[in-house]
């Protein structure tokens, strides 16, 4: 009988996580995640998936290395893909340590307790690399040849994630690769990241939700795909013959400015950008009669970040070539279209929700019992 594929993911409930579940479980993996101790239960993007027969989870943390080598050995993997990660950039100016030893020293605790558990030689290992690395850019588009220049302490922590692989790969003949992915994006992505914080904001001011959305750097340039078809990169990059890294990106790039500009437009609403720097406004000029005129976007300082990358835009063509993967099957276009139509009907959904919650608290209040 062939031997059952065994996947280990860290950052399971993550973006990423979750559709790389999905995506496993379809291949007829068995699929292991490791999730944290919360004071919330409720995983929003598995709960779908919980209870299927072939979808575990454990406790475990990148923090604590007996928690990992305990589990590796436990769960035998035959593949581990490394997404966990304190993974916004901002944060990591406020909590540069914690992201350094969950970011950074967290991939070596994976690598450690591979080896520990002596599957080396038979646990093929993915790590969540990023296009962050390139972060103050040497060159246009990027590669994986082109140099290395990281612009935030997450950056820097993921640096080292990406040369203790291909350590590891060099000195004890592993089979573990970085995918040096560019942004991707979906209707599952945080609500802080700027592309999900621009959808729902969108969607919020098209239902009367909310009246203004502040951003920070409106012209930083971003190579944004689609997370749904990245993951499948993750799992091709593993079934190669040989142990290599890939950029994955589109190939296409945008600046913030131009995101929004059709977030919008998708939820009804046309701005025009009018001043520079700090001053910039997105006014509405065409759309519902009591937004026209109004200033829906502006800029605040507090989005500004220390040092900032601007300019990130990939070369796929490794990826296309030797990986068979189509960088543009989701368009950017697409991309903005599915997100905001899923932000749009979310926050009608929360809105029935909440006039539900207020109808039962006024029933409730007025004793009324039928
Ligand atoms: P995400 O949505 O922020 O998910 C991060 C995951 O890491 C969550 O499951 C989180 O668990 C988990 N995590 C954080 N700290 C942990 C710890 N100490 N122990 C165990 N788990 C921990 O990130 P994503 O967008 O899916 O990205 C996945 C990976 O790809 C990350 O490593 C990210 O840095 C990298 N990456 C992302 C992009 C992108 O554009 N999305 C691009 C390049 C690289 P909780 O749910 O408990 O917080
Ligand atoms: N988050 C955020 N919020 N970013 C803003 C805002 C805002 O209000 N206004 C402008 N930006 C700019 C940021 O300054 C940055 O230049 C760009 O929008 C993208 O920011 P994020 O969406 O936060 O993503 P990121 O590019 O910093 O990081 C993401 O992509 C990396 C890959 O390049 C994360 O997913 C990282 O984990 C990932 O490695």
């Amino acid at each position: 009988m062939e031997k059952k594929n065994i996947a280990l993911i860290t950052g399971v409930t993550g973006q990423d996580g979750s559709y790389l579940s999905e995506f496993l479980l379809d291949k007829g993996y068995e699929v292991h995640g490791i999730i944290r101790r919360s004071s919330v239960d409720y995983r929003e993007r598995i709960a779908h998936l919980e209870g299927k027969p072939d979808f575990h989870l454990h406790y475990a943390d990148m923090g604590d290395s007996m928690s990992l080598v305990k589990l590796v050995g436990k769960v035998q993997p035959t593949e581990i893909y490394n997404l966990a990660a304190q993974s916004h950039v901002q944060v990591s100016f406020d909590a540069p340590e914690f992201t350094a030893d969950v970011d950074a020293v967290g991939v070596l605790r994976i690598l450690e307790a591979v080896r520990t558990n002596h599957l080396e030689h038979s646990c093929r290992i993915y790590q969540a690399s990023t296009s962050e690395l390139y972060g103050k850019v040497e060159e246009v588009p990027q590669n994986e040849q082109t140099p290395f220049h990281p612009y935030s302490p997450y950056a820097v922590a993921k640096l080292y994630g990406y040369w203790i692989v291909k350590e590891y790969r060099e000195a004890y003949d592993m089979f573990c690769c970085s995918g040096i992915l560019f942004n991707h994006e979906s209707e599952r992505r945080g609500e802080t990241f700027v592309t999900r914080k621009i959808t729902l904001a969108a969607a919020r001011i098209a239902q009367g939700k909310q009246e203004k959305l502040y951003l920070g750097n409106l012209s930083s340039l971003r190579d944004w795909g689609y997370a749904k078809d990245y993951v499948e990169c993750m799992w091709l990059i593993l079934q190669q013959e040989k142990p290599e890294d890939y950029v994955i990106a589109t190939g296409v790039q945008h600046s913030v400015r131009e995101f929004a500009y059709l977030a919008f437009k998708t939820a009804g609403m046309e701005l025009e950008f009018r001043g520079e720097g700090i001053n910039e406004k997105g006014v509405c000029v065409a759309g519902p009669a009591h937004l026209v005129g109004k200033t829906l976007v502006e800029v605040s300082e507090d989005f500004y970040r220390p040092t900032d990358v601007v300019n990130l835009l990939g070369d796929p063509s490794k990826a296309k070539n030797e990986l068979g993967w189509n960088p543009q099957s989701t368009s950017f276009e697409q991309l903005v279209s599915i997100m905001v139509k899923h932000d749009m009907q979310k926050v009608a959904a929360d809105h029935v929700a909440g006039v539900m919650r207020t109808n039962l608290a006024e029933y409730l209040e007025k004793g009324i019992t039928k």
